[in-house]
């Protein structure tokens, strides 16, 4: 067993998943994730203490950790991660790719945990093309550094939906569930929520 001391298991975080737990509940009615849908997630390093993510939510009864997909592309991180939770599933690589290459994706919860800013327009364009494939009742959770501390300028939630959505076809697949906002390495950010109806 491996545990290293650079994680993201703070206070904000687990409350972070606490609410994206909430929103999957309140948007599908689903108490657990269904055994045949997957948690995605960008990983980093998933240590052994009951904050990590994969720990956190089994540990809640909300998922088995055979549900878990985990992907990053730095392979040491991945390398750690299958001796700590063996059951899950690690990819090690790109996240579109590992979307695109994966036999039988099915996420329930799809969260693209960057730490990018809302000006970023190839993030912007990833976060679409990450949406595209999942299927209908799927929660997808998208994060966004939302200042521009230069320019001072703050963006609001509609900045960031008109910008990802750039199509009435995109806007009429994906219902906008909410945003919390929280302050990750010093920066204010915000998760975004996302439904897809069908
Ligand atoms: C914020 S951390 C994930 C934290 C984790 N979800 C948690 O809650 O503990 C983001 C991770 O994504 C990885 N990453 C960033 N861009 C990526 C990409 N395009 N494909 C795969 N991994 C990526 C980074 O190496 C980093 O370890």
């Amino acid at each position: 067993m491996v545990a290293l001391t650079k994680n993201f298991n703070n206070i904000i975080k687990v409350s972070i998943r606490q609410k994206q737990v909430n929103f999957y509940k309140k948007a599908t009615g689903n108490n657990v994730l269904p055994p045949e849908r997957q948690y995605w997630t960008l990983s980093h390093i998933q240590d052994i203490s009951p904050e990590s993510e994969i720990n956190w939510l089994y540990n809640n009864g909300f998922l088995e950790k055979s549900q878990f997909v985990g992907v990053d592309n730095d392979e040491e991180k991945i390398l750690i991660n299958k001796i700590n939770h063996p059951e899950a599933k690690w990819v090690s690589g790109d996240i579109l790719q590992a979307v695109w290459n994966y036999e039988n994706f099915n996420p329930g919860i799809f969260y693209f945990d960057t730490i990018s800013s809302i000006e970023n327009q190839q993030t912007i364009a990833l976060t679409r093309k990450l949406m595209s494939p999942c299927p209908i009742e799927n929660v997808f959770f998208a994060n966004f550094v939302m200042r521009n501390y230069r320019r001072n300028i703050y963006y609001t939630e509609n900045a960031l939906i008109k910008s990802l959505f750039n199509t009435n076809y995109l806007r009429s697949r994906w219902e906008f569930c909410g945003s919390c906002e929280y302050i990750g390495e010093k920066v204010p950010m915000k998760t975004f929520a996302f439904f897809r109806v069908k």
